[in-house]
Parts: structure tokens; C-alpha cells; sequence
């Protein structure tokens, strides 16, 4: 089949802003413990963190981190994560039904951060059983530099400057039956507009997250972004989207089409921003933070949480999908959705990090290794930070879904770097047919680009996977097919089923 691409890389659409490669490290089965954290491992270093993963973090190239949850905090008292460790108490978490020993906290999460590299840190405040009180006592001890209660607090658990955080979300997924401290959508907006602006008369500087829907088809959706945001809308920075997705009743045409859904999500709360701003007659732009996204098998054995009243563990194997090359087409064409919607998504977190839903696995005491997905994330952080998504248009042909209609074969984004280089991302979403992509450059916009590289993702068996004993079944592969022509303006490339690449021209 032949399919073309027309980029224009000089018509900017968007810049591709940083905290689009955000990810998120919840108290959550083994995210934390023996994931990011784990003393006594061969690789911890001297404050227990493993170097084998913040390695691969680092790799990886997720930027902001969104912290510490989830459905964890809307339980979470954030005075137990700090001071002495081994005065710390053990709580019962209620969200997953473990015991959490608060050996780590936000210290420890700070500090993390500054290893990595300096990476931001979004923070998360309980709104579930905790409220506007309890986040000015974490706005003060985490931001004012010295003289309170709070902040000296902090100074005498060694930190003696502040810790800056910028970014806040006002509660977790609050429109959810499932959430503790679950409310309507009045409720939840009236005390996140009290938090916000409490909040923001001790620190004008933050930027606040709203909670919008956990779900594209959460019976409340739409309504609760009008009713949460007519009531918030001057306070708050971003509106919170929630999306994972996995076959339903084995349909992989409609699970590879997943992007489908993100988009139109992403376009009906951009909608709904609009028509808020304009009935407000504000100059106020609210964006999205699409702050958890990911493929998620939720009806599946490692998403159940322990039971009984005897029965809290500490740091079970929770959540711990183990992902194939099919779900990694699927969330490197959720990126390339996130890319095309990047005028509107500001911010997202990829949920989450390490070893719950995770592009990042680890054994206790053993080894850490990249699952399928890591690479698709990889690549479009590595080629797209600090660019510009640019205009492009697909033509390939359709298939058809049952969820989502006929939708076209091929997914793509293009991001121009100042340099002149260009990337562009394309997802295969067809289980049948290969490609010849054409891709066209306007002739007067291309000085000539005399280099083509890309990186293809693929296996025969779409249900291949990296696990503990076979870390490098899946990889991305040269694709040797990729060619420029003389002129540098047209270039072409070969895209197998259910595949997704990384095409670069300079
Ligand atoms: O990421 C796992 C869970 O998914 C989070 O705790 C919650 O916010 C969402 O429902």
C-alpha cells in the first residue's frame, strides 16, 4: 500500500513544551520500593536509591514527575514522609490496600529529583480527606525559605532551601466513586477554588491543576469539566484528562486505534475550556495537563488490590503489566496524539515509572530492564524537546473499528528543530497492511536535507514483550528502507503492520 505525508516544516502549529515527557512515581506497589528505592540493593546508592534505574530514567528522558499519587494521595498524610526515618509511622493505604511505611517521602523525592538531573517536581495535595489547611502547611514547609514553624521545620530535616515546587495538583481524580473523599463536581470545584486561592495568597508563583475526568467515559464527563471550571477558572493553570486504554473482548483493531478516543477527549475539553472562557469574557487560558496516560490491562490479575482486614502488605507486586509490541504501538501513537494536541496539552504524565504500568521494570536485589514501550518514549523525547510541531498531512487508507468508525492506517506528527532537522513519528495501526510512505516537502521550504535515519518498532508476533529472562526481545531496528532523494525534498520509508518509527531528515 502507498501512503503520503506532507510536512511544511516552516508552519509552526505548537511549540513541544517540556512537561509533555512528564511521568509519574505514585506510592504504589513496587513504584517507590524497589523500584526507585531500594537500600541495600548492589546498585543503591549511599541514600538507597538504585543507579540502575535512575539510569535508565535518565534514558528514558521524562522530565517533570508528578507525585505522590494518585489515587494514594487522596489518603496521604504528607507530615508522615518527613523527619527522622525510623520515627516515621505505618499507615494503612487505603487506595491499595498495603501498608505504607513512609521510609520514603518528599525529601527523599526532592533529593531524588536533584540526582536525575534537576527534574521538576509536580506535586499533588490530599483533597480526598485532607483539605486547604493541610496544603498551605505543605505549601509552607515546601516553598517559604525560613522563619515559620514550617519552613524551619524543614530546615532542621536538612533542607535548608526551599524546594521551589511550581506545579500543584489540587486533589486526585476526585469525580471517582473509587476516590476516598469522592465528591459532585459543585463540591469538589467549591473546595478546590478555596485551596487554589489560599494557596496562591502565600505563593502568587504556583501553577494549579484542576481535576478534570479519569475518564473519557466517565458518566460525569463534560459536565464536570463545565461545572469545575465556571467555578475555578481565574485560579487555576490546567485542567487534568485521565486515559488508559487495553482491548476490550480481545478487539485489537479498535485497541490499536486508541489515539482515536485520546484525540477526540482532548478536543471536547478544549471545547469546553473555550466555552467557559468565553461566558467568563476572560483573558485567562486554561490548558490540559493529560496528567496519567498509559496502556493498562485494568481487569487483569496484577491490577487486583490484596484483601482482608489481616492483610495490608508493604510494596506488593501491584499493577506490573507486562507490555507487548502491539501496546507499544498503541502508546507511541498516544504520544504522537499528545504531539498533535500540543497548542492545547501543556503538560502530561506518563503513568507511571517504575514497575506499576511502567516502561521501566525491576527484581528485588536482581536487574532493571526497558519494556517495549520505553522506546517509543524514548525516541520522541530524545527528537522532539525544545521543537516545534509542525504541519503535516496523512493520506493512507482506513480501516474499520467497531468503537471508533473507519480510521485512517497510518498516525503521524512532525516536530522541526531550530537546527533545521526534522523528525516525524508515524504509528501503523494496520494488522494487515504494509507501507510505502512517501514523505513531501514543499520545495521552496527544504534547504536540502542530505541525511534520513530512522528507527523502526516491530516484531512478527505482536504479542512479543521484554520480560526478566528475555530484556531484549523487543527492540527498535534500523529501517534500512528509508531514503532521500537527490534533491533532499521527497523522501520514502517502508512501515510494516503494526509498527511505529522515528524518521529523522537533516
Ligand atoms: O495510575 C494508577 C491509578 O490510576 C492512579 O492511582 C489513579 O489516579 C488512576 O485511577
Amino acid at each position: 500500500h502507498q501512503a503520503q505525508l506532507d510536512v511544511d516544516p516552516d508552519f509552526r502549529l505548537a511549540s513541544v513544551p517540556d512537561r509533555i515527557f512528564g511521568s509519574f512515581a505514585e506510592h504504589l506497589g513496587r513504584c517507590i520500593y524497589t523500584g526507585i528505592y531500594e537500600p541495600g540493593h548492589p546498585k543503591a546508592d549511599c541514600n538507597g536509591y538504585r543507579t540502575d534505574v535512575m539510569e535508565l530514567v535518565r534514558e528514558l528522558g521524562v522530565t517533570a514527575i508528578r507525585y505522590p499519587g494518585g489515587n494514594f494521595v487522596s489518603g496521604y498524610r504528607w507530615q508522615d514522609g518527613i523527619g527522622p526515618r525510623n520515627q516515621r509511622p505505618r499507615r494503612l493505604d487505603l487506595a491499595w490496600h498495603s501498608t505504607e511505611t513512609n521510609e520514603f517521602g518528599l525529601h527523599e523525592m526532592v533529593e531524588w529529583l536533584k540526582r536525575l538531573g534537576g527534574n521538576e517536581l509536580m506535586e499533588a495535595v490530599n483533597l480526598g480527606t485532607q483539605g486547604t489547611q493541610e496544603a498551605l502547611d505543605l505549601l509552607e514547609y515546601s516553598n517559604i525559605p525560613s522563619g515559620t514553624v514550617l519552613s524551619d521545620l524543614r530546615r532542621r530535616n536538612g533542607s535548608e532551601d526551599p524546594f521551589d515546587i511550581h506545579m500543584w495538583c489540587l486533589g486526585n481524580e476526585m469525580d471517582g466513586p473509587w476516590q476516598l473523599g469522592h465528591r459532585d463536581a459543585a463540591d469538589y470545584a467549591r473546595t478546590a477554588a478555596m485551596a487554589a486561592a489560599a494557596m496562591r495568597q502565600m505563593d502568587p508563583d504556583v501553577e494549579l491543576v484542576v481535576c478534570g475526568s479519569s475518564s473519557h467515559s466517565m458518566p460525569t464527563f463534560g459536565d464536570w469539566e463545565r461545572t469545575v471550571l465556571e467555578r475555578t477558572y481565574e485560579q487555576v493553570d490546567f485542567i487534568s484528562s485521565h486515559a488508559y486504554y487495553h482491548p476490550v473482548d480481545g478487539d485489537m483493531d479498535s485497541f490499536l486505534a486508541s489515539g482515536e478516543d485520546m484525540g477526540a477527549f482532548i478536543r471536547e475539553v478544549a471545547a469546553v475550556i473555550d466555552a467557559t472562557r468565553a461566558k467568563l469574557k476572560s483573558d485567562h487560558q486554561v490548558a490540559i495537563s493529560f496528567d496519567e496516560w498509559n496502556v493498562w490491562y485494568q481487569d487483569s490479575e496484577p491490577s487486583r488490590t490484596p484483601e482482608g482486614i489481616g492483610n495490608w502488605p508493604q510494596a506488593p507486586r501491584l499493577l506490573e503489566d507486562v507490555y507487548s509490541l502491539a501496546d507499544a504501538v498503541v502508546f507511541g501513537d498516544l504520544l504522537i496524539t499528545l504531539l498533535k494536541h500540543a497548542d492545547r496539552v501543556r503538560s502530561a504524565s506518563l503513568a507511571q515509572l517504575v514497575n506499576v504500568i511502567a516502561p521501566i521494570m525491576t527484581e528485588p536485589g536482581g536487574p532493571a530492564w526497558r519494556q517495549t514501550t520505553f522506546y517509543p518514549f524514548s525516541s520522541t523525547a530524545r527528537l522532539s524537546k525544545g521543537g516545534n510541531v509542525v504541519e503535516s498531512h496523512m493520506n493512507s487508507d482506513f480501516y474499520e473499528t467497531a468503537r471508533y468508525g473507519d480510521v485512517p492506517d497510518l498516525d503521524s506528527v512532525a516536530v522541526s528543530q531550530d537546527d533545521g532537522s526534522l523528525s516525524i513519528f508515524v504509528a501503523n495501526r494496520s494488522r494487515s497492511r504494509p507501507y510505502d510512505l512517501t514523505l513531501r516537502l514543499p520545495a521552496w521550504a527544504c534547504s536540502g536535507y542530505s541525511r534520513i535515519e530512522a528507527q523502526t518498532l516491530h516484531d512478527d508476533d505482536i504479542q512479543a514483550s521484554n520480560t526478566l529472562e528475555a530484556q531484549d526481545r523487543v527492540l527498535p531496528h534500523p529501517n534500512t528502507t528509508a531514503r532521500l532523494t537527490a534533491s533532499g525534498s521527497q523522501a520514502s520509508i517502508h512501515l510494516p503492520p503494526v509498527s511505529w518509527s522515528a524518521i529523522r531528515l537533516s
